[in-house]
């Protein structure tokens, strides 16, 4: 095949791809070729450690998954209206790890699709169409979609929050509205909870409807990977259900045993959803996602008569993939691995925590972590500044990581699943440097302001370093 330079590249997607599809690192994007386990090499064959692709699940080109989706693709790949082994085996993997109600799958292409399907079934199901969504929340891409996720329509340049959407606060007692510094830890649940209720009473009251549906991630994920209070998802439910709504559960970034303990995120929380919603992960970089519901919800559908068709939902390859990441899973033990080198990690960013007084909060479930920056412990202000210039510098010594929050300033770590205690410790060692050298230039920076002097550019380091793996433990330093 053609190999074009990086420069003709970047070029040809000037050019042709939207500008709106944004880059990883706009003023030095990176050439990735090629991709094994929890690394990704770039044109010239450098590495980089992946800490943000939780798609590629079981690790990057995993030769089982590839495999099972190559023999099938020689074999046989057309739609679901033909009978077919791999789309109910897939169907029936999927529901043994559900609640028992949960037995209905609905196979489509994307997160984006099946959280759009979900709205459909709510929709039909209720006959409501008042949703309510969680602030800073991603959904998807589809219009539908936008309109419910606070994280884009609520862009200065966005389309705005529409009638139907009622947005509820983050439940995030770090830098919430309710926090742990001002409220019992027992008691923070409930208060967000309430606010839900709230929702629920003012659409009842002021449009006389029902609602349609509550949507959320089970952990939140552009919000900032923030971890609802344990009783927040069974108070919920419960206004939300009294109300005449349902609850779906997006599990498109955290679910197929990505926090450990369970195969869903939502099973942490000791609730039924609705509705659940998986992508990304299942077809660990193949595009396959599900929607799983209750029978008599799925049947809601037959009442229209509106046929459920998708050209390429469930098509035998596709599941085929998710078969296989399935087998990875269970075969490889990754949900025991996610427990082992996630509690790692979180004990790891805990002692990073008391070295740098600018990491204001770690939290996380299994290899989904966040850390949040600030500017000073007491009051939290976010340091945004400090997490740009982390990713950045991460970058430089070959480590992807990712930042996010509605104040963008928490460094978020979702690897592949090989991810391993060295791979925990070498970006642990490498952060512990560049925090520490983001302190020295702050200092120099302030001393050089306070003389009027000519500041030193803590914007960026243009040095490059190449990576090296740390031998290092945190602990050690
Ligand atoms: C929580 C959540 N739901 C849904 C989606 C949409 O998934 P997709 O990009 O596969 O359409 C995303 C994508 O990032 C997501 O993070």
């Amino acid at each position: 095949m053609l190999q074009l330079s990086k420069e003709e590249t970047l070029a040809l997607r000037d050019k042709h791809i939207g500008k709106s599809c944004q880059l990883f690192f706009r003023k030095d994007p990176l050439k990735i070729v090629r991709a094994k386990g929890q690394y990704m090499y770039d044109e010239r064959g450098d590495a980089y450690l992946d800490c943000i692709n939780n798609v590629a699940h079981v690790g990057h080109c995993h030769p089982k998954v590839v495999q099972a989706g190559c023999d099938q693709m020689t074999t046989l790949n057309t739609n679901n209206r033909f009978l077919h082994d791999n789309i109910v085996l897939c169907a029936k993997r999927i529901t043994s790890t559900m609640p028992e109600n949960l037995k209905v799958c609905f196979f489509v292409n994307s997160g984006s699709e099946a959280n759009d399907l979900a709205l459909r079934l709510a929709q039909t199901y209720t006959g409501n169409k008042d949703m309510i969504a969680l602030e800073h929340a991603y959904h998807g891409h589809l219009t539908s979609l936008i309109d419910i996720s606070h994280y884009k329509f609520n862009l200065p340049g966005g389309v705005g929050q529409k009638e139907h959407v009622h947005v509820a606060s983050l439940p995030d007692s770090y830098r919430g509205k309710y926090r742990d510094t001002h409220y019992k830890k027992e008691e923070i649940g409930k208060l967000y909870a309430n606010e839900i209720k709230e929702i629920c009473e003012k659409i009842q009251k002021e449009k006389g409807n029902g609602i349609c549906a509550f949507i959320a991630e089970s952990l939140v994920s552009c919000g900032g990977q923030v971890i609802p209070p344990k009783d927040y998802f069974k108070e919920v439910y419960k206004h939300v259900r009294a109300a005449g709504g349902i609850c779906i559960a997006d599990e498109v970034q955290v679910g197929f045993g990505r926090i450990g303990k369970h195969w869903w995120a939502f099973q942490q929380y000791d609730v039924e959803p609705d509705i659940v919603t998986m992508g990304k992960s299942m077809g660990n970089g193949h595009p396959v996602a599900c929607v799983v519901t209750t029978e008599e919800i799925a049947d809601s559908f037959l009442r229209t008569g509106v046929e459920y068709f998708n050209t390429y939902g469930g098509n035998p390859v596709s599941c085929a993939i998710a078969n296989a990441v399935f087998d990875a899973v269970e075969k490889e033990n990754f949900r025991e691995h996610a427990l082992v080198v996630g509690e790692y990690l979180l004990d790891s960013c805990q002692i990073l925590a008391k070295r740098h007084k600018c990491i204001g909060d770690v939290r996380g479930m299994g290899l989904f972590v966040g850390i949040d920056v600030v500017q000073d412990r007491l009051s939290r202000v976010p340091d945004n500044k400090c997490a740009q210039y982390v990713l950045q510098r991460m970058r430089d010594e070959h480590i992807l990581i990712s930042i996010d929050g509605p104040h963008s300033n928490i460094i978020k770590i979702k690897p592949p699943m090989v991810f391993t205690k060295e791979n925990v410790d070498e970006v642990l060692t490498t952060l512990d440097r560049i925090l520490k050298e983001y302190r020295h230039n702050t200092e120099i920076y302030t001393i050089n302001s306070s003389r009027h002097k000519k500041t030193a550019d803590i914007s960026s380091n243009k040095e490059h370093r190449p990576r090296k793996q740390s031998k290092d433990k945190i602990k050690s330093i």
